[in-house]
């Protein structure tokens, strides 16, 4: 640490930047893939360019108020115009895979009651030929949270079960038009951030939620409307699986799997109260969506707590199900404590979470501590977590071959100025050095994972944050969208370069 604080005030990097070999091999196996991930919404721009209709963020961020510094993601970091550029980058730092997900309302403006957008399947092509010119390749997410405005309008896109035709109709597109070359599909990005956010809290599309939690301004239902939605997203994964594994998986020959959010839920005492409810919290949120999936029902602790609240599968929404999936992808930032709401008191205040029984508590209060708080008020620094939640899925799902789909570190920082501190991000590559060392750790103890995305090759827009909060390897200057690299683009490329060095 002393070496690494003086190289600091001589203003080297060179120590700093050296990554240690602290063993012979390297523990990522030799087909690992190495990449930076991004979505359509945050990175593409040109929101009506080239016959591109609305989506439901584009509608959303162009409401005042949404978002905390009034930005939107009609220009974003406008990759839509510079993927070559960005592609480029990509390069330089050494990475063989880019995560990205397609523009739904790019490709059908109407969903499928229109015609489908030749630009847009264009656009693409382009950028999926660019990427395996360099020998990257394309990891591709369906939907990551965006959806064309028109399905919203027509019958409440996600609430109603129509929206599995559209999905199918969709991605059928996908599949057909660019399944020869990917060979990695992600149905949905995060579903179960999707439907908190937008239909509990309500602080997301399309602002659902009762009044309870907020001033949601388009009605909703926060104690059953999630789970409505959950079950169409849960449908709608299987039907794009099934229709995957019927039509085009024998020729095409790539695997699909469901990208999920995930928090290391900690106990916060070695109660065995508190240890239920940390169960439970993994339940409501993570295998939520998964248990359904690869096991065929929902954890037994919802099915208890919500009882009929909980949409029922039919036999045939079962049958559907069993297609289930190749890969469990794994967005993981962040741990919390967990404390017993049942068979003790929370007092308000302390997060609880209604009908489950538990509370989320920072995991830094009271002197007890196993993570550093970050500027964002929901990511604190635990990198067991990663080892911690990669070796819990590994174990309750049978050792499905995983994918870390994202990790990285935000930063509050609204301006476009570049300093010397700016690009100086030692806490992101001590973020990323933390988390990819535990991530090692666990795949050494016998976790089948495979990759590992760094969020994100940019800047970019970052939902209700809007620009103020970056977590790019690259600063963008949103006036000049000007690519600049930092620290931490140079230790991802120096990690990756040792990695393949092991041979
Ligand atoms: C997960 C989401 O998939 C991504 O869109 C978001 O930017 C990152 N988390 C960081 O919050």
């Amino acid at each position: 640490l002393l070496s690494f604080c003086f190289s600091l005030l001589l203003g080297s990097c060179d120590d700093f930047l050296s990554v240690k070999e602290n063993s012979s091999s390297s523990p990522f196996p030799s087909n690992f893939l190495f990449g930076t991930a991004a979505s359509s919404y945050q990175f593409e721009g040109a929101y009506l360019t080239d016959g591109k209709g609305l989506s439901n963020w584009d509608v959303f961020t162009h409401k005042p108020g949404t978002i905390m510094d009034g930005s939107n993601g009609d220009v974003a970091v406008d990759h839509y115009h510079r993927y070559q550029e960005d592609v480029n980058l990509m390069n330089h730092i050494g990475v063989n895979s880019y995560r990205f997900s397609l523009s739904w309302a790019r490709i059908l403006p109407k969903g499928r009651f229109g015609k489908v957008n030749l630009a847009g399947i264009h656009f693409y092509n382009c950028l999926i030929d660019a990427l395996l010119n360099k020998g990257i390749e394309p990891f591709v997410t369906l939907s990551h949270y965006d959806i064309p405005q028109e399905l919203e309008d027509r019958y409440e896109g996600w609430l109603s079960h129509e929206i599995q035709e559209d999905f199918r109709y969709y991605v059928d597109i996908c599949f057909k038009n660019f399944g020869e070359r990917v060979k990695y599909w992600v149905t949905l990005n995060e579903p179960n951030v999707a439907s908190i956010r937008g239909y509990r809290t309500g602080i997301w599309p399309p602002s659902r939620c009762s009044a309870a939690f907020g001033n949601c301004t388009n009605g909703g239902d926060s104690e059953r409307e999630p789970f409505i939605v959950a079950y169409n997203l849960l449908l709608s994964h299987a039907t794009a699986v099934d229709l995957y594994r019927t039509k085009y998986q024998k020729n095409q020959g790539g695997r699909i799997g469901v990208v999920m959010n995930t928090v290391w839920y900690e106990p916060i005492s070695n109660s065995s109260e508190d240890k239920l409810a940390a169960e439970r919290a993994q339940s409501f949120y993570m295998n939520w969506f998964l248990d359904p999936i690869i096991l065929g029902e929902y954890p037994a602790e919802m099915r208890e707590i919500l009882g009929e609240d909980l949409p029922a599968f039919s036999r045939n929404d079962m049958e559907k199900l069993k297609s289930g999936l190749d890969f469990i992808g794994v967005n993981h930032y962040t741990s919390f404590f967990v404390k017993d709401c049942i068979f003790s008191a929370c007092e308000t205040g302390q997060g609880s979470s209604r009908t489950e029984g538990y509370a989320l508590i920072s995991p830094q209060i009271n002197g007890i501590c196993i993570g550093k708080p970050t500027t964002l008020d929901w990511l604190y620094v635990h990198p067991q977590g990663m080892e911690k939640m990669v070796t819990y899925i590994q174990h309750r799902y049978n050792n499905i071959p995983m994918f870390i789909t994202e990790n990285g570190l935000g930063t509050r920082d609204s301006s476009n100025s570049i300093t010397k501190e700016i690009l100086n991000d030692v806490e992101r590559v001590d973020y990323l050095r933390g988390y990819l060392d535990s991530l090692a750790t666990a795949i050494r103890k016998g976790a089948d994972v495979r990759g590992y995305f760094v969020w994100s090759l940019l800047d970019n827009f970052e939902w209700s944050d809007g620009c103020s909060t970056r977590f790019g390897l690259h600063h963008v200057d949103y006036t000049t969208l000007n690519r600049t690299p930092r620290l931490s683009a140079i230790w991802y490329k120096n990690f990756i370069a040792l990695q393949s060095s092991y041979g």
